[in-house]
């Protein structure tokens, strides 16, 4: 490097050895791209046979390639493997070491392939099996909801809206909602495994290659489904790493959205909850704390995963095609959101299942604010045939009278409730009681006990079935 570079003052404070240095270290993706190394390795190995196979390389260069990558694999497993930045990636890294332990046949593992095959080609063997390992994540959080729920089908509390007291519900519904969100995330991560379950191999550059490459052999090798159809938008698409994003902050935002709830009933003024020591942390100062920060950690853990999200789709919208180089910054983002939507989920599967509840709480509550107001209304509508209006503003009398005498609507004497509508009749205090609003409310999907362990019985099922599904990929 010449003396002028290295002096010149424009590039700055730690770049004193001058623009190489700085350019070095804008370019050289190996300190988070050697993340890929066991794909990457995999990938040329699989590329090595197809070349081998089809006659491009011969068969005694095959067997050297395949022996140097192993050995590399080998040296970094064992942490031995010396990665330099020089070398930019991944990819070159591996390729230089290569030469060394082989020789000329080196060399030749990169005919009919560039860097910008790939590198897709890595980067969706790594988020595909992301997404398996997210797929059984969230199996194993909902056979931990699906515990809870039947255990708590019956355990009332109240439904809110607006986080105001709204109907009685059961704490087993509550969850059982939570199923099906987690049920929707766990399908869109097979949806998005469906969807990249192309090879890149053998789009090369972006053109193509001349070479009688057998990408089907690759893609099959590879346990890729299929190899892609367009060379063009092979090595310029990252939108499997889009979803895997939008995915995770879709997944993240219902993992923060209970442990808000988690945080709510946990607090000595709702009483629901009580969280284990395990998932729970006491206060320096103040010794009858105890705090939530597992929850509290999950809820804002969901921001960089959002970030990154937000990112990525910032790095693509104005990319022409095919490939370029901003697309190597498409990789961090996924690696911190990969590594904490996993600890989130393991997180909170582990503090669903020990979650103490405190029922008693929870009946108590559920009694409170008239949460039983609409079940006298329903009864006005069918024991009295009171059009649903009529009913509601009658009601709305009754809840003004019982928040007068500061009682319940169930302590409300019949005489005062006929003098409110003439129709009123003894029956009317079976709908009054929590029990019994819930067990009434038996529609399909409805919080009645009955049918929440219908529910819980046929997400039983469905697990046992995306289990043999997964299987069979
Ligand atoms: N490190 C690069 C990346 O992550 C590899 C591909 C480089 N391709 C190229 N044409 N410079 O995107």
């Amino acid at each position: 490097m010449s003396e002028n570079k290295a002096s010149n003052r424009m590039w700055g404070g730690r770049f004193a050895s001058g623009p190489d240095a700085v350019m070095e270290a804008i370019n050289a993706s190996i300190g988070f791209d050697k993340k890929l190394y066991a794909q990457d390795i995999r990938g040329s190995l699989a590329h090595a046979a197809m070349l081998a196979q089809t006659g491009i390389i011969s068969a005694e260069d095959e067997r050297k390639i395949a022996h140097g990558l192993n050995t590399i694999l080998s040296e970094i497993e064992a942490g031995t493997f010396e990665f330099s930045a020089k070398l930019e990636d991944i990819h070159m890294n591996v390729e230089a070491r290569l030469a060394e332990l082989i020789g000329p046949a080196a060399g030749r593992l990169h005919t009919a392939r560039s860097r910008n095959d790939q590198v897709a080609l890595d980067f969706r063997l790594w988020v595909k099996e992301e997404l398996q390992r997210v797929d059984a994540a969230l199996g194993g959080l909902l056979e931990a909801f699906l515990v809870r729920a039947e255990e708590h089908a019956a355990t009332v509390m109240p439904g809110f809206t607006h986080l105001q007291t709204a109907q009685p519900v059961t704490f087993g519904h509550h969850l059982m909602a939570y199923v099906e969100m987690f049920g929707r995330d766990r399908s869109r991560v097979r949806d998005a495994i469906d969807r990249l379950d192309e090879c890149p191999l053998g789009a090369a550059a972006l053109a193509g290659t001349g070479f009688p490459v057998d990408r089907h052999m690759t893609a099959k090798a590879l346990g890729f489904r299929e190899p892609t159809r367009n060379s063009i938008d092979t090595v310029s698409d990252r939108d499997f790493a889009l979803e895997f994003l939008s995915v995770a902050a879709i997944c993240a935002t219902h993992l923060s959205r209970l442990a808000e709830e988690i945080v709510v009933w946990s607090t000595p003024q709702f009483g629901f909850v009580r969280l284990s020591d395990a998932f729970s942390t006491g206060s320096s100062i103040m010794p009858q704390k105890k705090n939530p920060d597992a929850a509290e950690l999950i809820r804002a853990k969901t921001g960089r995963i959002n970030g990154g999200l937000v990112g990525l789709l910032t790095v693509m919208k104005g990319l022409p095609l095919a490939y370029s180089k901003d697309m190597q910054e498409d990789k961090e983002a996924i690696f911190d959101a990969a590594e904490t939507l996993d600890l989130m989920l393991a997180a909170m599967t582990g503090m669903v299942g020990d979650l103490e509840v405190n029922s008693r709480a929870m009946r108590k509550a559920a009694g409170s604010g008239f949460s039983t107001a609409t079940d006298l209304a329903d009864w006005l509508v069918r024991e009295a045939s009171l059009p649903f209006r009529e009913a509601h503003h009658v009601t709305g009398r009754a809840v003004a009278l019982a928040e007068e005498r500061k009682c319940g609507l169930e302590k409300l004497p019949l005489d005062d409730l006929k003098a409110i509508h003439p129709a009123v009749t003894d029956g009317v205090y079976s709908v009054l009681s929590v029990m019994n609003s819930v067990k009434s409310r038996t529609s399909y999907g409805g919080t009645a006990p009955a049918e929440v362990r219908r529910q819980i019985r046929a997400w039983r099922k469905r697990l046992k079935a995306d289990a043999t599904a997964m299987k069979r990929r």
